[in-house]
């Protein structure tokens, strides 16, 4: 949510003039949220019968819980433990409210979040604006938004995902700002997620971005993410190619949302889990895993846990990058400004043949002239060395896969806080020409 820069006169007007577009500053998501969420990995199986350890239950939430807290998650940051659909009873109660599913929730949702409180993590939960969620159960029309704002608050929920399944333009346009405002009455803090634009097409003139970040925290612009490289290809195009309407969009508070991170699955290959998370640190998207904690590899919680990479992701500027070179051989290349005159650069390869030796220099990715750059590799954990604008520099990348730096000029002094991590990271030559 953008700060208002009004003065106290001017904004007393707009609020008089324009009731229904009143900016919701609650302060929260000044950077991108991270945690766990439960659609992609776990989608909407309620069979706990013949899956148990798999089925949505509170029992597959306090696992989960247990396992940020336990491994290290929620340390770096990995705080929200989100609830997605199908958790509800097919019918709101005798007073018109939603219930949690009584065999599969015995407990409550107040329950898990205690549970989950507990443990220093944060509750998120999943509602769909119109009849049904996309999954079948109860929605939220838009006589129910407030009670159900104030069951979500005396729960204890810490945020919101409001979906917008089986609902109109019209009752988007109405219930989403609605939702905003309830929230806000109740008085609790709770992160709002949503999914307007993505059932509006994710672009102007029918999405408008402004009204957007002054009653959501983050939104979800575009398609769900599935558990192959394909949908994820799919998301890094759509969102590159229009970011001229989306990189603006972002900041501190509110956040492009191009879905939940799918490392630690089965769709994807060590070179493209290291892609989607570099991918989407330079875009500044929330770091929402959907993946079992229970059984994740080393390898993918590597990733996943990547010190200086969080770092980046949850840089207090919150600008959003860009991509800014697409070359002939299927290299490209993305920058995100980061505090302190730093910058991360991705250098993805889109080649399906071989690792491949890319040549460019700082001057052609058009950083100033005549800085001397400290140069990390964020995977590596290597600090590579001095690296002066104009000097050219190769590296090699696989294919479907990244390199990423971390860039600081050298004449800034090192802030405290910031992460030098040199990793063993045997074998690893950096070419400086
Ligand atoms: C929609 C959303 C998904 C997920 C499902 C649940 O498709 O975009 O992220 O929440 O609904 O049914």
């Amino acid at each position: 949510m953008r700060t208002m820069e009004l003065s106290g006169v001017v904004l007393v007007l707009a609020l008089a003039l324009a009731p229904s577009s009143v900016a919701l500053e609650n302060g929260l998501a000044r950077t991108p949220p991270m945690g766990w969420m439960s659609w992609e990995r776990f989608r909407c199986n309620v069979d706990c019968q013949a899956d148990p350890r798999n089925c949505i239950s509170e029992q597959l939430f306090f696992e989960m819980a247990d396992k940020l807290a336990e491994d290290g998650w929620r340390d770096l940051g990995y705080k929200y433990i989100n609830i997605d659909d199908c958790w509800s009873a097919k019918q709101r109660d005798a007073t018109g409210r939603l219930v949690p599913d009584p065999k599969r929730f015995p407990r409550g949702i107040k329950a898990l979040a205690d549970y989950v409180h507990a443990r220093g993590l944060k509750l998120g939960i999943y509602g769909d604006l119109g009849i049904f969620t996309c999954g079948g159960y109860p929605g939220t029309m838009l006589e129910h938004v407030k009670l159900d704002a104030q069951t979500f608050a005396e729960w204890g929920v810490d945020m919101l995902k409001l979906d917008g399944c089986y609902s109109t333009a019209e009752e988007q346009a109405k219930g989403y700002p609605e939702m905003a405002r309830a929230l806000n009455a109740t008085g609790r803090p709770i992160v709002y997620s949503c999914s307007w634009p993505a059932y509006q097409g994710g672009l102007p003139p029918k999405v408008n971005y402004t009204i957007l970040a002054e009653i959501c925290n983050l939104w979800r612009n575009y398609d769900d993410i599935q558990d192959s490289w394909g949908s994820v290809l799919s998301i890094v195009d759509w969102f590159f190619t229009n970011q001229d309407v989306l990189q603006p969009a972002a900041g501190p508070g509110h956040w492009n949302d191009p879905d939940m991170l799918i490392i630690g699955n089965f769709g994807l290959s060590y070179e493209e889990s290291r892609s989607q998370m570099a991918l989407w640190t330079v875009m500044a998207a929330p770091l929402l895993m959907s993946t079992d904690l229970r059984t994740i590899s080393p390898s993918a919680k590597e990733i996943l846990q990547n010190r200086l990479m969080i770092q980046i992701n949850q840089d207090p500027l919150g600008i959003q990058g860009r991509r800014i070179v697409k070359e002939k051989s299927h290299i490209e290349v993305f920058v995100r400004p980061l505090s302190q005159a730093a910058s991360a650069l991705v250098f993805f390869s889109r080649r399906t043949d071989m690792p491949f030796r890319y040549t460019t220099s700082l001057a052609n990715l058009h950083f100033p002239k005549d800085t001397v750059y400290e140069v990390q590799d964020v995977y590596a954990g290597k600090i590579i060395g001095a690296l002066k604008t104009a000097n050219n520099f190769s590296l090699v990348i696989n294919p479907s896969g990244v390199v990423m730096w971390y860039l600081r000029p050298m004449a800034l002094p090192v802030q405290p806080g910031y992460v030098r991590q040199q990793a063993p990271g045997e074998g690893f030559h950096p070419i400086l020409l």
